[in-house]
């Protein structure tokens, strides 16, 4: 699966741009300010029917106008698909083929992908959500059931919290036994899938950087020999007063450290850069391990921060996935080419691709 054609109009200061891509490498080489990552956002813009830079769509269109699109055309197994993202009168609109898709699952399946953005560092020092979020996509592909349970987990814990607040004491705990259901299937996925990533994460790390004594630990939400629904009861008095349910899968966390300190606290950034991009490749490695296809890698700015043998391990490693991979730089100078088996360079300046 890969992505063989890209129109974007209007989108940022892409005017217009119709490119024929590489199943493998793509470079996107252009001056601060060219359309680099203009260019990925309309990829991601595809993917996930949001962007990545804000979350207004409005800001996508080109100054001078109020609408844009994006198409592609992707290349599966059996054979072509074409999805369109169109956004006007404030609305976007998302069609894949003839077809409105109406839910952002439904697209994430058609066009599976996975980022490094130079703001990824953040998921080290932003709360929790972040570090769910990208536990839960691949989650959610190599588990497709878990999207059911998370949403059956999510309506009952709005019920919970509503009793809660409402000092409804008598009912509150009607919920436990629902929540603990959800969440026993949840945890028990998210815990797999952490395991089966850290197997490939690791490794790669290692073909990287040297950094011994990095864990990475998964906290459920809860604490370990208890049930969700005898921790809720013991701490219900605790909610009550709160008006919210504190503790459950809606609170779990990953913990990255290098000994026993926190990634952002002693790691340096080109180290922090390097991890994210291990923990993210680790998750396109699982993903086609799982689902028997790959899916599409952006990383933004390859480049930045990293020396420039650190960078051809990071391409050696892009290489060897066997995804389609999108890798946006400055300078080609910067990367070293000769690590691809195969690669097609784009220069773009101001917004212009050749
Ligand atoms: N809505 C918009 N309409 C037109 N141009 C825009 C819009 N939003 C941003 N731009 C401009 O588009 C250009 C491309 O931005 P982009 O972030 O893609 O650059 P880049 O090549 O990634 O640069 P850098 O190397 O600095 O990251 C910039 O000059 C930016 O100011
Ligand atoms: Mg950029």
């Amino acid at each position: 699966m890969y992505l063989r054609r890209l129109r974007a109009i209007q989108l940022r200061n892409l005017i217009e741009v119709d490119l024929e891509l590489s199943p493998q490498c793509n470079l996107i080489c252009g001056q601060n300010g060219s359309g680099k990552t203009s260019l990925l956002e309309a990829i991601y813009l595809l993917a996930r029917a949001k962007s990545f830079r804000t979350n207004r769509l409005s800001r996508l269109a080109h100054f001078d106008k109020n609408a844009f699109a994006v198409n592609g055309e992707i290349e599966h197994d059996h054979g072509v698909h074409k999805i369109n993202a169109r956004y006007e009168s404030r609305e976007l609109k998302m069609m894949g083929g003839e077809e409105l898709i109406k839910r952002s699952s439904d697209l994430a399946t058609l066009l599976p992908l996975t980022l490094v953005s130079t703001d990824s560092h953040k998921i080290f020092t932003d709360g929790p959500k972040q570090r769910r979020k990208f536990i839960d996509w691949g989650v959610f592909h190599v588990k497709p059931p878990f999207l059911d349970a998370w949403r059956a987990y999510c309506r009952a814990l709005g019920q919970r919290n509503a009793l809660l607040r409402h000092e409804s004491v008598g009912t509150v705990s009607s919920w436990n036994h629902e929540l603990e259901r959800m969440a026993i299937e949840i945890d028990g996925w998210r815990d797999e899938y952490i395991a089966k990533l850290t197997a490939h994460f690791l490794p790669m790390l290692r073909s990287l950087v040297d950094l011994p004594d990095l864990s990475i630990e998964y906290k459920r939400g809860w604490p370990p020999n208890i049930s969700l629904s005898e921790h809720l009861l013991e701490n219900q008095d605790r909610d009550l007063r709160l008006g919210y349910t504190r503790d459950g899968p809606h609170t779990a966390d990953l913990a990255i450290k290098v000994s026993g300190v926190p990634v952002h606290e002693c790691a340096s950034r080109g180290q922090q850069k390097l991890i994210i991009s291990a923990l993210h490749l680790a998750q396109a490695a699982l993903f086609a391990e799982e689902l028997d296809k790959p899916c599409i890698v952006l990383v933004d700015d390859l480049p930045a921060e990293l020396d420039a043998e650190r960078r051809s391990y990071l391409l050696k490693l892009l290489d060897s996935l066997g995804s389609q991979v999108f890798i946006t730089a400055i300078d080609e100078n910067d990367l070293d080419l000769d690590v691809f088996s195969h690669s097609k360079m784009f220069h773009v300046k101001q917004g212009v691709f050749t």
